[in-house]
This record gives structure tokens, C-alpha cells and sequence, in this order.
């Protein structure tokens, strides 16, 4: 186990080129969760800020996923840019954002997800079950009468950081199919590298 590079500073410097080269997934991640009876689930989301000590996302606490996060449940987030050609899976304790970044951020949204936001308060949980979509589209067009500049974050949303305490990477820049394949892991200090079988 040697003394590594920051695989942050690499995880930036591919997604600042995943960005320039218009790698759709440039703004995402996929983040799989295992509930505390072990039923795994994974999802797409929109990759926000990656920090020096967190990555961070924005979810609804209405959805099942809160419960998972909120309770400590295994979880694992994956990085894919084809554009690089390079994969990181993270993993690392996950925490809810403080409320001001919350509220400030939500501002920011687009109107959609601000009017969705809210539906979860109105009609129901995000991820429950509604009879047709009629159901969803006419409690949208009511909430439409609120201008979405004049909504206020609701309680529910909310966005979650997740701090690193590992990042496997999978580097296929290499010949012949030998990939670079290295676990880092964070001592709260520095990171160490191990090599894998890729
Ligand atoms: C491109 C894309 C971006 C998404 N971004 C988010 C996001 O940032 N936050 C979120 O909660 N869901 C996002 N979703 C929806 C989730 O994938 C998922 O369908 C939703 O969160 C409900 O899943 P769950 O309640 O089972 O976790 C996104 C989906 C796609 C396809």
C-alpha cells in the first residue's frame, strides 16, 4: 500500500473534460443503496458538487431512498464517463447538507422539480403508487397557479453529501485490455492506493 494521488483531484479533472467533450453523464452518477434487510436499489442523479471531502446530491425525503440513507444502509455511488474512459465507485458516510445550502440550491432549480418538490407534500410520497397520470398532471396544473419563483423549498427536499472513504478506480486507457484497476482509501489524512486485478 503506497502513498497515492488525490483520486479527487483525478475525478474532477476527468469530469472538467467529460463536460468539454459533452459526455452526457458528465453531470451524473448512480447511486445504489442495500436496505437493512439487504434489498439493493439504484438509481440516476445529478451529480452536484465534487469537493475535496464530499460529493454532494439532491433528493426527497418522501422517497424510500431517505429511509436507507437516513439509517445508515450501504451505500455505494458510481461514476461512469465513457468520454475519459474511466469508472469510480465511492463510498463513504453519508450526511444531510446543512438547511441554508438546501434552501439555496432549491431556488436555483428548475421550475419542474420545484412544482414536483411539492407534489410529494400534496398527493403523495415520491415513488407511490397514484391511479393514472391524470392524477399527477392536474395537481401540477394546480400548483401552477403559484408562480414557481414564489415557492419556498419544502420541507422534504433535501440534499445529502456523501464524505470518501474509499474510490475504486477502473482506468481503460490502457493496451491490450489491462486495465488500471486501484482501491484509494482516505485515513482522514492522506490516501493510500492499492492495486487490483481489474
Ligand atoms: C438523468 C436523471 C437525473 C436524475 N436526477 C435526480 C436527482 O438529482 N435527484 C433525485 O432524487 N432523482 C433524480 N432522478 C430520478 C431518480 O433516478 C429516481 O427515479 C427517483 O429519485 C425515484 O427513485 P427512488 O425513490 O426509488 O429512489 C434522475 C433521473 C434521471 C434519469
Amino acid at each position: 500500500m503506497g502513498k497515492a494521488m488525490d483520486p479527487i483531484d483525478r475525478i474532477q479533472t476527468d469530469r472538467a473534460q467529460a463536460r468539454r467533450l459533452n459526455d452526457p453523464n458528465a453531470d451524473l452518477c448512480f447511486l445504489a443503496l442495500a436496505d437493512l434487510e439487504g434489498k439493493a436499489s439504484v438509481r440516476t442523479l445529478v451529480l452536484r458538487e465534487v469537493e475535496d471531502d464530499h460529493i454532494s446530491l439532491f433528493i426527497n425525503k418522501t422517497s424510500p431512498k431517505w429511509q436507507v440513507i437516513s439509517s445508515g444502509g450501504d451505500a455505494e455511488l458510481l461514476i461512469w464517463y465513457s468520454s475519459v474512459q474511466r469508472q469510480y465507485r465511492i463510498r463513504g458516510a453519508m450526511e444531510e447538507m446543512d438547511a441554508g445550502t438546501i434552501k439555496e440550491n432549491w431556488q436555483r432549480r428548475p421550475a419542474g422539480s420545484k412544482y414536483l418538490d411539492h407534489v410529494y407534500d400534496q398527493l403523495g410520497p415520491q415513488s407511490s403508487f397514484i391511479p393514472d397520470r391524470a392524477t399527477l398532471t392536474s395537481e401540477i396544473a394546480a400548483l401552477k397557479s403559484t408562480k414557481a419563483d414564489d415557492l419556498e423549498a419544502p420541507p422534504s427536499a433535501t440534499g445529502v453529501l456523501m464524505r470518501y472513504h474509499t474510490v475504486d478506480m477502473l482506468d481503460l486507457n490502457h493496451e491490450d485490455r489491462i486495465h488500471d484497476r486501484q482501491l484509494f482509501t482516505f485515513d482522514g489524512n492522506s490516501w493510500r492506493s492499492q492495486v487490483r486485478i481489474p
